[in-house]
C-alpha cells in the first residue's frame, strides 16, 4: 500500500468554499485536489494500491481519506475532486455518510500521522533528504508533503519523533502535486523492476 499524507495548512475544512475560487475561498484547495489527481489517477484506471489522506488545517482540523480502491464517481479534473471533498465535508458535518471510498475525520495532523504510522512506514518528502532512487522502501509506506506551505518546525518535529525517513526528489522545489507524480513514478518504477514496494 502507498499513501500520500498531504497537509492543507490554510484548506478550508467549512466546506463553503467556492468551486470557482479554490486558491481564495477553498484556502489553496486547488493544491490539495490537484494533488488527490496525481496520486490517484492514471491515464484509465485508479491506483488502487494508493491512498490519499488529505489533513485539511484552515479551520476546524479534518482528515479526509481517499481510498484507491473503494472510491467511486471520481474524476481527474481539480472541480470535481473539490467539489467531492467540499460535499463529504458538508455530510461529515450533517452526520451523514460518506461517498464511497472517502471517509472524514476530526483527526489534525499528529492524530493523522500517528495513525498512519500503525499500518506503515513514514517518509517525509522534503528537499535535500535521501535520494528516493538509493532509499531503502519497502511494504506499506506513507509520504508526507506539505502543500504550498513545508511542514511547521512543531509538525516536522511530529514526523521526526515518531522516526519518519526524509526522502528527496532531486535538488528542484516541486509543487506538491508535481513531488507526487514523480514520487509515483519512482515508485512504479522500482515495483516494475522488482527492487520495491507498491
Ligand atoms: C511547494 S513545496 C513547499 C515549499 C517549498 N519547500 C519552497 O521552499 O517553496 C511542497 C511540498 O512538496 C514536497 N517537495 C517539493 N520538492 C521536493 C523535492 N525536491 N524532494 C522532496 N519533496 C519535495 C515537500 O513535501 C514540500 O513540502
Amino acid at each position: 500500500m502507498r499513501r500520500f499524507l498531504v497537509v492543507g495548512h490554510g484548506a478550508n475544512t467549512d466546506g463553503d468554499f467556492r468551486l470557482d475560487d479554490l486558491p481564495g475561498t477553498g484556502g489553496r484547495m486547488d493544491i490539495i485536489a490537484m494533488s488527490v489527481s496525481s496520486a490517484l489517477f492514471l491515464s484509465h484506471e485508479l491506483r488502487k494500491e494508493v491512498e490519499v489522506w488529505l489533513v485539511l488545517m484552515g479551520g476546524a482540523p479534518h482528515t479526509l481519506k481517499i481510498i484507491g480502491s473503494e472510491a467511486r464517481y471520481l474524476f481527474p479534473d481539480e472541480r470535481n475532486i473539490a467539489g467531492m471533498i467540499r460535499t463529504n465535508l458538508l455530510r461529515h458535518r450533517e452526520g451523514k455518510r460518506e461517498t464511497p471510498g472517502i471517509y472524514v475525520s476530526d483527526m489534525d495532523f499528529r492524530e493523522a500521522v500517528e495513525s498512519a504510522s500503525e499500518d506503515s512506514e513514514i517518509f517525509y518528502l522534503k528537499e535535500g533528504g535521501k535520494d528516493i532512487r538509493s532509499a531503502n522502501i519497502s511494504g506499506n509506506s506513507t509520504f508526507v508533503l506539505g502543500d504550498n506551505k513545508d511542514l511547521t518546525p512543531e509538525e516536522e518535529e511530529m514526523v521526526e519523533k515518531i522516526g519518519a525517513r526524509k526522502i528527496g526528489l532531486g535538488k528542484k522545489s516541486l509543487h506538491t502535486y508535481q513531488a507526487i507524480v514523480v514520487a509515483n513514478y519512482e515508485l512504479d518504477r522500482r515495483e516494475e523492476s522488482g527492487t520495491g514496494a507498491p
